[in-house]
C-alpha cells in the first residue's frame, strides 16, 4: 500500500506536504494548473507588497482630489469606498482565477515590514477567498540608531496588525537574522499567527566590475542552502505552537525527507520549479512515496520531528557542539594541497 501523505497545515488538509512557494511558477494560471496536476499540496501566490499597495493608494488620492476640481463622477469612480478599481485589484483578480482553477489551498501572500494602512488587504485577500494568507516581513536593518528589540516590536506589531484583520490562518515568512529566532516565533504565535516560515532567501546585491554599478543578482538556490532551515526547523519543532514551513533550498526528495524527519509540517520549493517545472513536484512525491515505503513509514506524521532536536540522541548536533566539531574534524582531516 502507498504511504498516506496527508499533511496539515495552518488548521488546512494538504494532500501531502509540499507546497509551491511565491514565484512567477504561482504567478501564471498554466503553471498553477500543471501544479496542480502534478499533484502540489498547496500553492503560494507570489506578494502583494506594501510599497506597491501604497503608491497605487497614492496615486488613487491624488486622482481623487483632481477629480474634485473637475467633476463629481471622476471623484465618485476613484472613491476607495466605492470599491471601484481601487489599489492591487489585479492581484485580487489573479487570486480568484487561481482558486477557480485549483482545487488544493491558495494561500495569498503579502508582504510588509511595518504596521500601516496596508494590512487592511488582508481583508481584501480573506474576501477573494485566500485560504490562508502568508505575511513576508522581509526586511534589512540597516539603521544603526534603531536596535534589535526595536526591529523585532515593529515585525511583531506588523503580524499583529495583519492576524487581526482576518479569520484565515496567517503564516509568516521571516529572515534568518534575527537574534533569538525562538523567542520572535513564540512571539508571531502570541499575537495569532499559525504558522512560520523559515526562511527567507536574501538576494545580495553585487558589482559589476564593467559598468561599475551596483545591482541585483538572482542566483536560484541549490540543496546545500537546506541545511538553514533544518537547523531551526530541528531547533524549533515540539517547542513552539505554531506550525513550521521549512522554505530555501528545497529541490529533492532527500531534501524533503530530512525536513520532514527534523519537524517540518511542510515544505516549500521555487528554485527547483523554476528550473525544473510544476512536474517536478510528481518526481519528488513518488521518491517521498517509495523511501517511505522502503522505511516502513506508513504516514508523514510517524516520521516528521523524528530527528528533531527534542528527539535526537545528540542535542548538540544542531548548536554549537557541532560547529566545534565540525571544524576540529576538518582541521584533523586537512592536507595542503602541493
Ligand atoms: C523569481 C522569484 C520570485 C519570487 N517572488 C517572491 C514573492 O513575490 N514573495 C515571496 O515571499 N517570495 C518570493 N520569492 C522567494 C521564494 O518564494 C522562496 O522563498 C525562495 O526562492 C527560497 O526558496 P527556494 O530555494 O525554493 O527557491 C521569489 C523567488 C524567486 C526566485
Amino acid at each position: 500500500m502507498s504511504p498516506n501523505l496527508t499533511t496539515r497545515y495552518l488548521g488546512l488538509t494538504l494532500r501531502n506536504p509540499i507546497v509551491a512557494s511565491s514565484s512567477p511558477v504561482t504567478g501564471r494560471l498554466d503553471t498553477l494548473r500543471r501544479l496542480g496536476d502534478a499533484g502540489v499540496g498547496a500553492v503560494v501566490l507570489p506578494s502583494l507588497f506594501e510599497e506597491q499597495i501604497e503608491r497605487d493608494e497614492m496615486a488613487l488620492h491624488d486622482l481623487s482630489l483632481v477629480g474634485h476640481e473637475i467633476s463629481p463622477e471622476i471623484s465618485g469612480y476613484f472613491d476607495p469606498f466605492t470599491g471601484v478599481e481601487v489599489g492591487p485589484d489585479g492581484y485580487l483578480r489573479r487570486l480568484q482565477a487561481a482558486k477557480e482553477a485549483l482545487d488544493v489551498p491558495v494561500i495569498a501572500s503579502l508582504n510588509g515590514h511595518r504596521p500601516g494602512g496596508w494590512t487592511h488587504h488582508a481583508e481584501l485577500l480573506e474576501n477573494a477567498g485566500a485560504d490562508a494568507i502568508e505575511l513576508n516581513v522581509y526586511f534589512l536593518a540597516a539603521d544603526a540608531s534603531e536596535s534589535g528589540r526595536d526591529v523585532e516590536d515593529r515585525t511583531v506589531d506588523t503580524v499583529a496588525s495583519v492576524c487581526a484583520r482576518v479569520s484565515v490562518p496567517v503564516a509568516i515568512k521571516i529572515g534568518p537574522w534575527f537574534s533569538s529566532v525562538p523567542n520572535l516565533v513564540r512571539r508571531f504565535g502570541e499575537v495569532g499567527a499559525k504558522g512560520v516560515v523559515l526562511f527567507n532567501r536574501f538576494y545580495q546585491p553585487d558589482v559589476d566590475l564593467e559598468t561599475l554599478t551596483v545591482g541585483p543578482r538572482l542566483v536560484l538556490s541549490t540543496s546545500d542552502e537546506v541545511r538553514l532551515a533544518l537547523r531551526w526547523v530541528a531547533i524549533l519543532h515540539g517547542r513552539v505552537p505554531i506550525d513550521l514551513a521549512a522554505a530555501a533550498g528545497v529541490h529533492t526528495a532527500d531534501d524533503v525527507v530530512k525536513l520532514l524527519l527534523v519537524g517540518a509540517d511542510v515544505v516549500t520549493m521555487a528554485s527547483a520549479l523554476l528550473e525544473r517545472g510544476p512536474e517536478h513536484v510528481t518526481d519528488v512525491l513518488t521518491e517521498l512515496g517509495a523511501w517511505m515505503h522502503e522505511h516502513d513509514y506508513e504516514q508523514i506524521d510517524d516520521l516528521r520531528g523524528a530527528l528533531s532536536q527534542r528527539a535526537a540522541p545528540d542535542p548538540g548536533a544542531f548548536e554549537r557542539a557541532n560547529y566545534l566539531r565540525a571544524l576540529t574534524g576538518y582541521a584533523a582531516a586537512y592536507r595542503p594541497p602541493r
